[in-house]
């Protein structure tokens, strides 16, 4: 757990006060803090770092990592559907709106989504796509939130990447490269709503959640290897903190995917 003194417990963002009240999640790579107003409007701490022993070796790379974030996060947050984005905290940290609802990770298989979800999603991942972001991280349902009036919001931008926007000669390059893959996005787009709204997927949809051949490349060949090795050092799941096993004490942080 961090200490009350590597965050603040009080905040001033557009001349209102926002206190602290909880970790919302916990693990390795970073820590998000809840803040609310007396309003009880919130905003998410999201600070980056190496959360494990001698991480702090690693801090410029978590201060790296984060301002990474927060460039794509600039891209996208005027988009309605992505959180709006407040000021930077420190190296390493930036404030987001709390969006209150659920992620589909705490969502119940066929009750809690409107119908309408997924075609939303689709129109908001659209919209994130046209300004050149591939996603890359849709496959974790911790990344997709349903707020509780039923709309779809993304988070997450850690490992999202900016695409060149401008003209020149390598213009194509690049509009191929980036067509190719957001395909992988789609790819997870369609998995999902395929778990969720399976009745609801057209036949052009359910050729969309089938791996493409060079999704089953990068499976194949990047992710599934990257998760054994992950396992092996975290057999738990990825948020379970490596001290928890070296003190011998249980992870009673809530399971994230
Ligand atoms: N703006 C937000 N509104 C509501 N919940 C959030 C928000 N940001 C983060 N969370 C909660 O914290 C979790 C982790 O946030 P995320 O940005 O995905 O960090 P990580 O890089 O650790 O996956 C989310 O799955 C969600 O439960
Ligand atoms: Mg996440």
């Amino acid at each position: 757990m961090a200490e009350s003194r590597t965050y603040p417990q009080e905040v001033k963002i557009d001349s209102t006060l926002y206190r602290y009240e909880r970790v919302l999640k916990d693990d390795f790579f970073s820590i998000n803090l809840l803040y609310r107003n007396e309003h009880g409007q919130g905003y998410v701490l999201k600070i980056s770092d190496f959360r494990f022993v001698g991480g702090f070796v690693f801090r410029p790379l978590a201060g790296f990592i984060s301002r990474h974030e927060y460039r794509v996060y600039r891209r996208v947050a005027e988009i309605e559907g992505i959180p709006a984005l407040g000021p930077r905290w420190g190296w390493r940290g930036y404030f987001h709106r709390y969006i209150a609802g659920k992620t589909l990770h705490e969502v119940t298989p066929h009750g809690d989504l409107p119908e309408d979800f997924f075609a939303r999603l689709q129109e908001l991942l659209a919209k994130v796509h046209e300004q050149r972001v591939f996603y890359v991280d849709l496959n974790k349902q911790g990344n997709v939130i349903c707020s509780h009036d039923g709309h779809p919001y993304l988070i997450d931008f850690q490992i999202s990447l900016a695409f060149p926007t401008g003209g020149g000669w390598w213009a194509n390059v690049w509009t191929r490269t980036f067509n190719r893959l957001i395909q992988e996005d789609r790819y997870h787009l369609y998995k999902h709503k395929k778990a969720f709204h399976p009745h609801k997927m057209t036949a052009e949809e359910l050729g969309f959640a089938t791996r493409s051949q060079l999704n089953e490349r990068y499976a194949r060949y990047i992710a599934r290897p990257y998760l054994r090795v992950k396992r092996l050092l975290y057999p738990h799941g990825s948020n379970e903190i490596i001290w928890y096993k070296w003190k011998k004490m249980k992870d009673k942080t809530v399971q994230m995917p």
